[in-house]
C-alpha cells in the first residue's frame, strides 16, 4: 500500500527520493509524486502510473539547488481514482504545505463539508483534508505550524500516518504516526522518514521507530519527538536500533521477475527453518523464545486462527493438522470476517495470527480485539521484522522467508506452512497427543523436503508448456479434498491475482452441489490429488469432470499412472506423506500461475489493483 519516504540532508534528493520510490514499488502503487523545500519554496511533481512516468514526465532534466527537505508518495488509490489529481504530495489551498499519506481519515467528509466554506479542494482524497485542516490553523498567526498540527490531530480521526513538509518551517520534516508505520532512518548528517525500511536501506541501516500518538521533526542534523499534545517525549524511550537485512535479498538477480527468484529460494527457506526450530530435524527446540515467554501453551483448549488472502490458506492448512495431532479444536477465520463477527475468545484459547508483513490491518485489529476479549495468548507468524502485528503478540514465531517482493506471497506461504507444522508437532510433545518416537520419526523425514522442492523446480519446463497449453482459456477450476482444499483455494488465488483469470477453488465434493454446471470444455479443472485417504474419491470427482467435457491438468505424485492416464496434463510432485502434501502440491500451482501470467504480458511482480501491505481496511 501506499509507500512514505522524507529527506533531510545534502545528498542529490531528487535521486534519492526516486530511488526510494523505486524500492518502496514493491508495495504495489498506482502514482507517485515528489515535494521539495528548495530556497525555501514548495515545489511538487506528481504523475499517475509508475515511478518511472513521474521521472519522465517531470524529473527528467530537473536540477534542484539550495533544497532543505524533500518527502515522496507511492500511492495505493483509496479515496479517489488514481490519477495526477489524486496523487500525493496533495497541497493546501494557499500552497505552502505538502503531505504524503498512508491510511484513511475515517471522518474526512464532514471536515471537508466544514472546510469547504472558505477552502478550495481538488482532489477526492481525503489526504487533502488534512493538509487544509492543518493550513487553516497555520495561516493564523497565534499559531506556530507545530501547534496547528496539534489542532488538526484532534479532529482526524482514523488510522492514518502521514509526512509534511511546509515553508512555515522550512528545514523541517513533520512525519504523524497514527496507526500505519513510520522510520525515522538516522544517516550521517542526513535522516530520512520512512514507511518503510526497505526505501533508504542503501544509506543507512539505523532506525528509530515512531510510536502511535507521536509526531517526529526531522531534520538534517538531528530529530525531536513530541507527542498530540506537542509535549517533548524523552528521547531516552527511543533507541535506535538496526536493521540485519541487506540489499542483497532486494535485487532480481537474472531472474525476470521476483516472483520466480522467490519460488526458486523455497528450498533454501526450508532449510533455514529446519535449522532456526527444529535442529535440522534432530531436536524439537522450537523457540526458545516461546518457551521462555512462559505462554503455558500446554492449557490450551482451543485455536483461533486468522489471516488474510494466502496467510489465510496456510491457516486452513493448519487447523487440519492441529485438530488432527493436537486434538484440540481449531477455528479458522479470515481476519476481515473476525474482527466484526462478535466472536468470543477466552483465557483457555490461544490465538494464532498469521501475517508475512505483520502490518495487514485486518490481522492487527484481529489481535488488538483478542488481546482485548482476554484470549490467552496471540502467537504471530510474522515474516517482516518489527512489526505492528510483533508488537502487540505475546509471542513471534518468524517465518524467515527473508524478503519477499513480488506481491504475490509464495516463497512465505511454504515458510508458514513449515512453521505451522513444527508448531504443531511443538503442541502435540507439550499436550502429550504424539509419542516421542513419531515426533522424532515426523522431524527427522523433513530433513530432505529442502532438496525434494529444489529437485523438482529444476524441471519448471514442462509446467512452462501446460500454462502456455491453457494460457487462452478465461476460467479455471481448483478442486482437492482434506488438506489439498486449502492447496486449491492458494492455487486460484494464484491464478487470479497476477493472470487476471477467473479461478476459483472448491473443496472437490461440492462440485456436484452447483458448480459442476459451469463445466464444459471450456473450463480446465486442475485437481490436486497427492496420494491420501480420499484420493479414490478425487478420482471420482476427476471422471465427473470428464464426463463432462471438462479439461483436467492433474496434481499427483509421482508415479501415479492412473492421474497420468485420467487427466489431459498430469504434473508430478514428490513423494511425500500425505501430511506433508501441501508443502509440495502448491509448487506446481505458484508455477502455472506465474508462467500464464507471464505469457499474458501481465506485470507480475506488480499485478494491478494489488498491494503487498494491505494496512487499510
Ligand atoms: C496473495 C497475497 C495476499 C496476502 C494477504 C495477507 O498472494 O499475497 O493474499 O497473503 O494480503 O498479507 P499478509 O500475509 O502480509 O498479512
Amino acid at each position: 500500500m501506499c509507500g512514505i519516504l522524507g529527506y533531510a540532508g545534502s545528498s542529490d534528493i531528487l535521486s534519492v527520493l526516486v530511488s526510494g520510490l523505486e524500492r518502496l514499488s514493491y508495495r504495489g502503487y498506482d502514482s507517485s509524486g515528489i515535494a521539495i523545500i528548495s530556497d525555501d519554496e514548495l515545489c511538487h511533481w506528481k504523475s499517475e502510473g509508475k515511478t518511472h512516468l513521474l521521472v519522465e514526465r517531470h524529473l527528467k532534466n530537473l536540477r534542484i539547488e539550495n533544497f532543505s527537505v524533500g518527502i515522496a508518495h507511492t500511492r495505493w488509490a483509496t479515496h479517489g481514482a488514481p490519477n495526477d489529481l489524486n496523487a500525493h504530495p496533495q497541497l493546501s489551498m494557499n500552497r505552502k504545505t505538502a503531505i504524503v499519506h498512508n491510511g484513511i481519515v475515517e471522518n474526512f467528509a464532514e471536515i471537508k463539508s466544514k472546510l469547504q466554506l472558505s477552502t478550495t479542494f481538488h482532489s477526492e482524497t481525503d489526504t487533502e483534508v488534512i493538509v487544509q485542516l492543518i493550513e487553516h490553523f497555520a495561516s493564523k498567526e497565534e499559531f506556530s505550524f507545530r501547534e496547528a498540527l496539534c489542532l488538526a490531530l484532534k479532529q482526524i480521526e482514523g488510522n492514518c500516518s502521514f509526512t509534511v513538509i511546509t515553508e512555515h518551517d522550512p528545514k523541517v520534516i513533520y512525519a504523524v504516526k497514527k496507526g500505519q508505520p513510520l522510520i525515522i532512518g538516522l544517516g550521517k548528517n542526513e535522516n530520512f522518514i520512512a514507511s518503510d525500511m526497505n526505501a533508504i536501506l542503501p544509506y543507512t541501516k539505523r532506525y528509530l521507530n515512531i510510536q502511535d500518538g507521536e509526531i517526529a521533526m526531522v531534520r538534517q542534523d538531528g530529530y525531536e519527538i513530541i507527542d498530540f499534545d506537542g509535549k517533548p517525549v524523552a528521547k531516552k524511550s527511543h533507541v535506535p536500533s538496526e536493521i540485519s537485512g541487506t540489499l542483497e535479498q532486494a535485487n532480481k538477480g537474472s531472474y525476470k521477475h521476483y516472483m520466480l527468484k522467490e519460488i526458486d529460494e523455497q528450498p533454501e527457506v526450508l532449510a533455514r527453518l529446519l535449522h532456526a526450530y527444529a535442529g535440522d530435524g534432530k531436536q524439537l527446540d522450537f523457540m526458545p523464545a516461546l518457551n521462555s515467554k512462559n505462554l503455558n501453551l500446554a492449557k490450551l483448549e482451543r485455536f483461533i486462527i486468522y489471516a488474510c488472502g494466502t496467510s489465510w490458506h496456510a491457516g486452513l492448512v493448519a487447523k487440519y493438522w492441529i485438530e488432527e495431532y493436537v486434538h484440540v479444536p481449531a477455528e479458522v477465520d479470515i481476519s476481515s470476517e473476525y474482527r466484526y463477527r462478535k466472536g468470543v475468545s477466552r483465557r483457555q484459547d490461544g490465538v494464532l495470527a498469521l501475517s508475512q508483513s505483520g502490518e495487514t490491518a485486518d490481522t492487527l485489529a484481529g489481535v488488538q480485539l483478542s488481546k482485548e476479549q482476554g484470549a490467552a495468548k496471540v502467537i504471530s507468524f510474522i515474516n517482516r521484522e518489527n512489526s505492528a502485528m510483533e508488537k502487540h503478540s505475546d509471542g513471534v514465531i518468524r517465518s524467515l522467508a527473508g524478503m519477499e517482493i513480488g506481491v504475490a506471497s509464495t516463497k512465505n506461504y511454504l515458510a508458514q506452512l513449515l512453521s505451522l507444522y513444527l508448531f504443531t508437532l511443538h503442541m502435540a510433545r507439550l499436550k502429550k497427543t504424539m509419542s516421542a518416537k513419531e515426533l522424532a520419526r515426523r522431524l527427522d523425514e523433513l530433513a530432505v523436503l529442502p532438496s525434494l522442492v529444489r529437485k523438482f523446480l529444476l524441471n519448471k519446463a514442462a509446467i512452462q508448456k501446460i500454462a502456455k497449453k491453457y494460457s487462452s482459456y478465461k476460467g479455471f477450476f481448483f478442486i482437492g479434498r482434506g488438506l489439498s482444499f486449502p492447496t486449491a483455494l492458494e492455487g486460484a488465488l494464484k491464478l487470479k491475482e497476477i493472470a487476471y483469470l477467473y479461478a476459483v477453488g472448491y473443496p472437490a465434493g461440492e462440485l456436484k452441489h452447483g458448480p459442476i454446471a459451469l463445466v464444459d470444455e471450456k473450463m480446465p479443472v486442475v485437481t490436486i490429488m497427492p496420494e491420501s485417504d480420499t484420493y479414490n474419491k478425487m478420482m471420482n470427482n476427476l471422471e465427473e469432470v470428464k464426463a463432462r467435457k471438462g479439461k483436467i491438468i492433474a496434481i499427483a505424485t509421482e508415479g501415479d499412472e492412473r492421474a497420468l492416464a485420467a487427466a489431459d496434463d498430469c504434473i508430478f510432485v514428490p513423494r511425500v506423506r500425505s501430511y506433508l502434501s501441501p508443502l509440495v502440491t502448491v509448487l506446481p500451482l505458484q508455477l502455472l500461475a506465474y508462467y500464464t501470467a507471464d505469457i499474458l504480458g501481465r506485470d507480475v511482480d506488480q499485478p494491478k489493483n494489488l498491494a503487498k501491505s494491505v494496512t487499510v481496511e
